[in-house]
């Protein structure tokens, strides 16, 4: 169901309305096309504190000042004490309204030094400083925080939220380490996953398919996995997208060894995204529907990681992308069987995330979609739906898109540095914010 609130919102009489009565106003997010791969106009750095990054290599064309920036990078990484930290303020004050729509603000900080609790605490407080203006801030302008200690290996991270693909990405804190790989200047920036092989599940449609495209887009070989009663449109993605479709339950106990059976040449990217969810509030939920969520949701999840990394089938440099939800962070009534798989799937993330870098070399993160326009969320009742909708900093639903760009981010070979993180797409929602 489209979102007619968005549209009427943008027209003349909408916005006058909508303002008078003060309602919602959603802006129209400008997403990655073709015709349109970047945001257009200046790129404004500003800097808090005295700092050592350098990033130049990583984040081209920087400017130094601009009447109507596109977006703005704010390196607070020298922020060290509560004078320096006044320098963000002096630095985005004057240029916060100024920015264009659909522009960004980024925020660069350094990790906590548990040395020294004045820089612990004014770096902390970029986060809050981050996320009160994304709450703010309007108009499909977006606002996150990276803390890094090294401008190369954050590079992917950066071109992602500088660019029109992180569009439904707000209010978020998403660590990246001194370590990994970094950029082979040699790859096509356009095509990052050329000759890599990735692996979604649940695939034939909703989410699932949008990451296979984006993936597809990013020049992977795509292996299409869904249930077998979903082949046959499992079938139509693959075949668009020229990879393969893998017709297999993952619930199956042999699914794992099925999976490595069918990847003889190996795997660099597994892509976590089939889910389902049978809701009931617990005093009315039978087993039945308890375990037949965490069976796909959570279970299915562990076993095919460990089949896949125990085998070496996912290769030295391989990426393993879960899906979580908002769910699994802030609880939903009637969802205490999805909260909990969901949650689990975080707790796996967190838990696998250095090791798995130590012993494989493969890097394990977790996106954790909010209110995205899908089947199923077109199904919810009106009310909660437009709710659902609304109650975010963006004002509007994301898209599957919006998951699948995220997921295409965290698979890239130069996102090696980002281990370990779950980032929620979910437009800043006020759920478990
Ligand atoms: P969907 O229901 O449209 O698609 C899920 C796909 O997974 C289907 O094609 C289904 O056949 C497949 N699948 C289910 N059980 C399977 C199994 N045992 N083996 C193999 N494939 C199986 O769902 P949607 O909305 O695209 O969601 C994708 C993921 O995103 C799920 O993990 C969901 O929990 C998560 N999510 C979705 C949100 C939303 O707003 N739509 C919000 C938060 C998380």
């Amino acid at each position: 169901m489209a979102d007619r609130y968005l549209t009427f919102a943008g027209t003349a009489p909408g916005r006058f309305l909508t303002r008078r009565l003060g309602l919602p106003q959603p802006a129209a997010l400008k997403r990655w096309s073709p015709e349109r791969p970047a945001l257009e106009g200046d790129r404004l750095l500003r800097t808090a504190g005295k700092s050592d990054l350098e990033l130049t290599d990583v984040a081209p064309a920087l400017t130094t000042s601009s009447e109507r920036p596109v977006a703005v990078l704010l390196d607070a990484t020298g922020v060290r004490d509560v004078e320096t930290l006044a320098e963000a303020h002096t630095a985005l004050h004057p240029v916060v309204r100024s920015v264009a729509a659909s522009g960004r603000i980024v925020v660069l900080g350094a990790p906590l030094d548990p040395a020294d609790h004045h820089q612990a605490a004014v770096q902390q407080a970029l986060e809050g400083f981050t996320r009160s203006l994304g709450k703010e801030i309007g108009r499909g302008r977006t606002v996150n925080l990276v803390r890094l200690t090294d401008a190369r290996a954050a590079g992917s991270t950066l071109r992602f939220l500088l660019s029109p693909r992180s569009a439904y990405v707000s209010g978020q804190v998403i660590e990246v380490g001194a370590h990994g790989e970094y950029d082979d200047p040699g790859a096509d920036p356009d095509r990052p996953l050329a000759g890599r092989t990735a692996l979604v599940t649940g695939a034939a449609r909703g989410i699932g398919e949008a990451v296979a495209e984006t993936l597809a887009r990013d020049g992977a070989r795509v292996v299409v996995l869904d249930v077998p009663q979903a082949e046959q449109d499992a079938r139509r993605v693959a075949d668009r997208l020229g990879g393969t479709a893998l017709a297999l339950d993952i619930t199956a106990p042999d699914a794992g060894g099925r999976i490595v059976a069918a990847l003889p040449d190996g795997l660099d990217v597994l892509v976590h995204n089939a889910g389902i969810t049978r809701d009931r509030r617990l005093v009315n939920m039978p087993a039945e529907r308890w375990s037949s969520v965490l069976d796909v949701n959570l279970t299915s999840v562990l076993r095919t990681t460990d089949a896949l990394l125990e085998s070496g089938t996912l290769r030295r440099g391989g990426r393993i992308v879960a899906t979580a939800s908002i769910a699994g962070l802030a609880g939903n009534a009637g969802q205490t069987n999805y909260g909990a798989s969901k949650a689990g799937v975080v707790g796996l993330v967190r838990g696998l995330a250095p090791r798995a870098l130590a012993e494989h070399g493969v890097t394990v993160n977790a996106v954790a979609p909010g209110f995205i326009e899908t089947k199923m969320t077109a199904a919810v009742p009106l009310f909660i739906r437009e709710a659902g909708r609304r109650m975010n900093s963006l004002a509007q639903g994301g898209l599957p898109v919006d998951v699948a760009e995220t997921t295409a981010w965290l698979a890239e070979p130069g996102s090696g540095a980002v281990n370990g993180q779950v980032v929620r797409v979910c437009g800043q929602s006020l759920l478990g914010a």
